[in-house]
Order: C-alpha cells, then structure tokens, then sequence
C-alpha cells in the first residue's frame, strides 16, 4: 500500500511544532527530512540538529532522512545519533556504495539509495537487495515546489520491475513534484512511498485535512 511521506522542505519553522503535529494528526507517521549542503546541491538546509528537533516533537515516527551532501559517510553517525530511522544518500556523491551502506547498517539505521533524475536505475542494480529503499529524485535536488519532470513516471514503472525480477521487497520512494494532479498515477505506476513537501505544507491551515485526503487517495495503490 502506498504511503505519503510528508517532506518538512515547505514548514513554516517558525511553526514546525504545530505543523508537524497537525500532519500527524492527518495520519502522517514518517517524515521525510531534507539535508542540503550547499556542495552537492546550489542550496543549504539543515543538519542533523533538525533530525533532533523533529525527533523531540514526534518521539514515534519514521524519520526518512533524505542527504543531499557530499561526503555522505562522515555524518552516519551524527544522524543516527539525531534519531533518524532510515538514512538515504545519493549514489552521485560516493564512490564505494557498499562502505556507506554497510555503515548506515552498522550504526542500526535502515539505508536507502538516492539517485537524481539523470542518474540511470543500473547504477543500482546491484544494490537493490542490501537497501530499505530506493529514492528517485523527479525533480533535480535542491529545492521544493519544483514540477514533476516528465518521463520521471517510466523510471518509477522500470524500478519496480526490476525490484520485481530481483525477488526483492525494496521500497520505491519518489521525491519532488507531487501534486493533486499526478499522486493517484505515480501511486499506480508502483510509487510505494511518496514525499510531499509543498503539497501538504504550502496550504496552511489545511495541513491535517490536506494529509488525511490525501492517504486516501493513494491507499487504493
Ligand atoms: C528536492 C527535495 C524536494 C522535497 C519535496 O531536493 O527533496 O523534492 O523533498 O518537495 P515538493 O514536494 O515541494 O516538490
Ligand atoms: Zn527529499
């Protein structure tokens, strides 16, 4: 069953408490959490201290923790001491996959391979049965509120056919672009988990219901 995953990019932080709550409450229980350093991608977010915010306020849920830096293997620990549950990375910032992999596990954490939309699915192949899930980028990383790149949908249908000729039960997590037009398609295309960031928190005052209809829509999928 397909699973929104609400991305903090698009929060008021001024009023990251509230909002979070308010998408909890709209049944939201994994939050996908965006590191940006300003190396790896033309924007800088936050660090692991925002894991550890988002930790404080919502002790139970998934934190799906989404690096878009370089150098990916020295801040494993610093997230999973943050409290993050599931640490994805892009496969363009490392050389050795398997060193991070096999550290994100050590350290207890789920791993999850990031790859931007350019990037083609064989580069992971072979990755596919040691992650949690694979996360395609359908915008180019760095920022919220983007549009879906076409074409993105027949790389969503071709993971999930490989994860399916692999015998595996990986994740397939799509990230960037989402809105009310596109959820329900991306969904049956064999999206399984499903970040949106401006959808949900760009309509304040909306946030509970906007995630409540929204779980909805794709629960069919
Ligand atoms: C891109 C980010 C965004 C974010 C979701 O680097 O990863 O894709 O999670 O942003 P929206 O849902 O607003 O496109
Ligand atoms: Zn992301």
């Amino acid at each position: 069953m397909a699973q929104l995953v609400p991305s903090i990019l698009s929060c008021d932080f001024s009023r990251l408490r509230e909002e979070l709550l308010l998408a909890q409450e709209g049944g939201a229980n994994t939050i996908h959490i965006d590191v940006m350093d300003g190396h790896f991608v033309p924007n800088i977010t936050f660090g692991s201290l925002m894991v550890e915010a988002v930790r404080n306020i919502l002790p139970h849920a998934l934190l799906d923790v989404h690096l878009m830096i370089s150098n990916p293997r020295s801040y494993v620990t610093d997230f999973a001491q943050a409290g993050a549950d599931i640490l994805s990375f892009h496969v363009e910032a490392v050389q050795d996959y398997d060193a991070v992999v096999n550290e994100i596990m050590k350290r207890g954490l789920k791993p999850g391979i990031a790859l931007c939309p350019g990037t083609p699915l064989e580069t992971v192949r072979h990755l596919l049965e040691k992650v949690y899930l694979v996360l395609l980028l359908t915008v180019n990383p760095g920022f919220g509120g983007q549009k879906f790149i076409v074409g993105m949908e027949e790389k969503i249908t071709a993971l999930r056919k490989m994860i399916r000729e692999e015998g595996l039960s990986t994740e397939v997590e799509i990230d960037g672009g989402v809105n009310e037009e596109n959820i329900e398609f991306l969904a049956s295309r064999g999206a399984s988990w499903i970040v949106a960031g401006s959808l949900i928190f760009s309509h304040k005052g909306e946030i509970r219901e906007r995630v409540e209809k929204l779980k909805t829509r794709i629960a069919p999928f």
